[in-house]
């Protein structure tokens, strides 16, 4: 029997190709596991109504860890047109299903390494090295939405919010909300684990970043717990700083910057950022974790452009497998297989397109296997 239990989710385009070369380094560094197959992705709500399927749920209750390429979303006109005949009349919604795996599974950690590799001609300064702890299931993510307005919102609202005034004229329709959830258990829970974070890995500062000048409510409450948590870590620096400037400073002087802890959407957006800054999507990996499973992803989507071609570059999956690899505590096989990254980025022959060069998907793979 194997040790591990491995949730295999490929997903839709070039998720298939990029987890297909992350699995040549796997099985190269001898990672003692079973994988499983499991449904995901747009063929899945064509024909089922459900981009992830109650089976695929099921599976994700009894693995260790899931590994997850990429999946294809569409606008929500598309999304119904292209419903089962059978299926298009039943009012269907169409939900994301990696936001609904974050949920149900209260994977809250979205965790986002982005190092710059010596030699890789794409980054954008050599030695940037951030860790980005993006809050996952709340926020501006939770899923309440209201277009058109409900009456009784508009009502409450009216009531509740003399700012709400201004819009008061309008139709139902006129205009749109979502809500902007963040609770306190959410907020502590992603800071501390950016804290100890920090502590564990020798890291000198945490920066908060938020909008708490504008957005008083949500992101005031936000900074006022990290105040909080930073007192259990007084050898561990605390700054902060809003989105719109955090994002200058960190082009500025990204190496003013060490561990990063935001909310969700705001998280979202840094982390694109600080991936660009060491290579783009094709290095940009992410871990969704929480206390009992964990999912681990590149960043990027499933860029149908390219799907068929083996030509993208599984850097980005390669390096969400090393995640998984130190998540379940296989510390030395994650070291080897990044060691072995940076030995074919240092080296500089095998390159795929975006690094200006013509390796393919699999002999990327083979190439990082070759140095293990
Ligand atoms: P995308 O991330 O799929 O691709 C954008 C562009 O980035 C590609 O055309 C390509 O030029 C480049 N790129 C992406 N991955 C690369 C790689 N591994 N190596 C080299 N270059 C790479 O984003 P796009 O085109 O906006 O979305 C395509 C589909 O993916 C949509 O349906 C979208 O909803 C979905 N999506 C899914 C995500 C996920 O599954 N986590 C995340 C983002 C988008
Ligand atoms: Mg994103």
């Amino acid at each position: 029997m194997s040790k591990y239990k491995i949730a295999w989710l490929p997903g839709d385009g070039i998720g298939i190709e990029v987890l297909e070369a992350a699995k040549i380094v796997l099985d190269k560094v001898g990672f003692d596991a079973e994988y499983i197959h499991g449904d995901i992705g747009w063929e899945f709500w064509c024909n089922e109504g459900d981009a992830l399927p109650e089976r695929t749920i099921e599976l994700l209750k009894n693995v260790d860890a899931a590994m997850f390429g990429a999946i294809t979303s569409k606008p929500k006109k598309d999304a119904e047109a292209e419903l089962n005949d059978s299926l298009r009349s039943t009012g269907l919604v169409y939900r994301s299903p990696i936001v609904r795996m974050r949920q149900l599974f209260d994977l809250y950690v979205c965790l986002r390494p982005c190092k710059a590799y010596p030699g890789n001609a794409l980054n954008y300064k050599e030695n940037i090295d951030l860790v980005v702890f993006r809050e996952n299931t709340e926020d501006l993510y939770a899923g309440v939405e209201f277009a058109p307005v409900p009456a009784q919102l508009r009502d409450v609202l009216q009531q509740l919010s003399k700012p709400f005034g201004v819009f008061k004229d309008l139709m139902l329709d006129e205009y749109a909300i979502t809500c902007k959830i963040n609770t306190k258990k959410g907020s502590e829970r992603i800071i501390r684990e950016a804290f100890e974070f920090a502590k564990l890995n020798n890291r000198k500062k945490v920066t908060v970043v938020h909008k708490a000048n504008v957005v008083r409510a949500t992101d005031g409450m936000f900074l006022d717990i990290a105040k909080d948590v930073h007192k259990d870590y007084p050898g561990i620096e605390m700054d902060d700083a809003n989105i719109d400037a955090m994002t200058m400073w960190l082009l500025k002087n990204p190496f003013n910057y060490d561990v990063l802890v935001a909310p969700n959407l705001f998280g979202d957006i840094i982390s694109d950022l600080c991936a660009q800054m060491v290579g783009g999507l094709g290095f940009g990996c992410s871990g969704n974790i929480g206390k009992k499973l964990a999912v681990f992803e590149p960043t990027h989507g499933s860029a149908p452009k390219y799907f068929g071609q083996y030509k993208v570059n599984p850097i980005a999956t390669i390096l969400a497998a090393k995640m998984m690899l130190q998540w379940l505590g296989e510390n030395e096989l994650a070291d080897k297989i990044e060691n072995a990254v940076a030995a074919v980025i240092a080296e500089g022959n095998a390159k795929t397109y975006d690094m200006g060069g013509n390796t393919k998907t699999l002999e990327m793979a083979e190439a990082i296997a070759s140095k293990i």
